[in-house]
């Protein structure tokens, strides 16, 4: 479906699990890379053989994000109202292993997060489950099981978030591509405190917490968009993020590379 029918399509979620893995959750909350944490890099990071394709921006090496982001609206006093993302989904693989794709609005520098995207888990058997979820960080996420939102790897999805500046509930978009089925609940942060502010967007492979990243292979990410009310940005300008295996050493263990103006391939390199 085009990105302009997106939010047309409304379907209610009649049900909300509790998340079967919200322990899990609180084990990955304690070792969060929190935003602040965020770890520009310089010469003394060693990308190895990467190569990367920056139109602009800097390449960010963090303990827990991939992909790009923006740290900024593309005016000064605007907020990002939308973000968006069209990716396949990837087949589980391993044991024990965990990768989370999703888009957001703020996170990348300021302290609170409001995303949505996908969550993979295998368990010490391999296998595999495959959840929706949306967050308003520092809040809990929510799953969304497959009763509430069916998709299988090779699905092309399309994820967006939207929310206003100074808003406290926000729209999580989560569509099969192909068959316009979706996904589109409105979810919430009771703390006035954490109200959306709308300065940075994201489009993230993430590995949560210090758990093991997954060998997703390679995530692409096409139709990336964002935008503010007045303004769209693609990823010209974006930043470029990379997951480093710990924050003591200079292993890259997935990186995001822009292939294109709205077009970004997230790659695994290693555990
Ligand atoms: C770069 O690639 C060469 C050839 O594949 C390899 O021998 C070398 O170890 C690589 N260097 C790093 C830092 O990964
Ligand atoms: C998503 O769409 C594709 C293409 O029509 C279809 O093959 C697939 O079964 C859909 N996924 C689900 C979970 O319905």
């Amino acid at each position: 479906m085009k990105l302009t029918t997106l939010f047309t399509y409304t379907f209610f979620a009649t049900s909300i699990f509790a998340s079967p893995t919200s322990e899990r959750w609180a084990k990955q909350q304690e070792s969060r890379d929190l935003p602040g944490e965020l770890f520009h890099v310089g010469s003394p990071v060693d990308f190895g053989n990467v190569t990367f394709a920056p139109a602009g921006g800097s390449n960010v090496a963090t303990n827990n994000w991939a992909g790009a982001a923006y740290g900024s609206p593309p005016v000064a006093g605007q907020a990002y109202e939308l973000v968006t993302g069209q990716f396949t989904v990837p087949t589980a693989s391993g044991i024990s292993s965990v990768v989370s794709i999703w888009v957001g609005i703020d996170g990348y520098g300021n302290n609170i997060a409001i995303q949505g995207g996908i969550y993979i888990t295998t368990d010490a058997n391999g296998a595999a489950t495959y959840q929706s979820w949306s967050e308003w960080y520092p809040d809990a996420p929510v799953f969304y099981d497959q009763g509430t939102f069916a998709f299988s790897p090779g699905d092309v999805l399309i994820i967006g978030i939207a929310v206003s500046a100074g808003a406290t509930t926000a729209d999580f978009i989560i569509e099969n591509q192909t068959t316009g089925i979706n996904l589109d609940i409105t979810f919430s942060t009771t703390n006035t405190a954490n109200a959306a502010i709308g300065q940075t967007v994201e489009w993230i492979v993430e590995r949560p917490g210090s758990l093991t990243l997954m060998n997703f292979g390679t995530v692409d990410f096409s139709n990336t968009v964002a935008q503010t009310a007045s303004q769209g940005v693609d990823l010209s300008n974006a930043d470029t993020l990379a997951i480093r295996r710990s924050p003591t050493d200079n292993i890259i263990i997935a990186q995001g590379v822009k292939t294109g103006s709205n077009s970004l391939t997230i790659t695994y390199l290693g555990p």
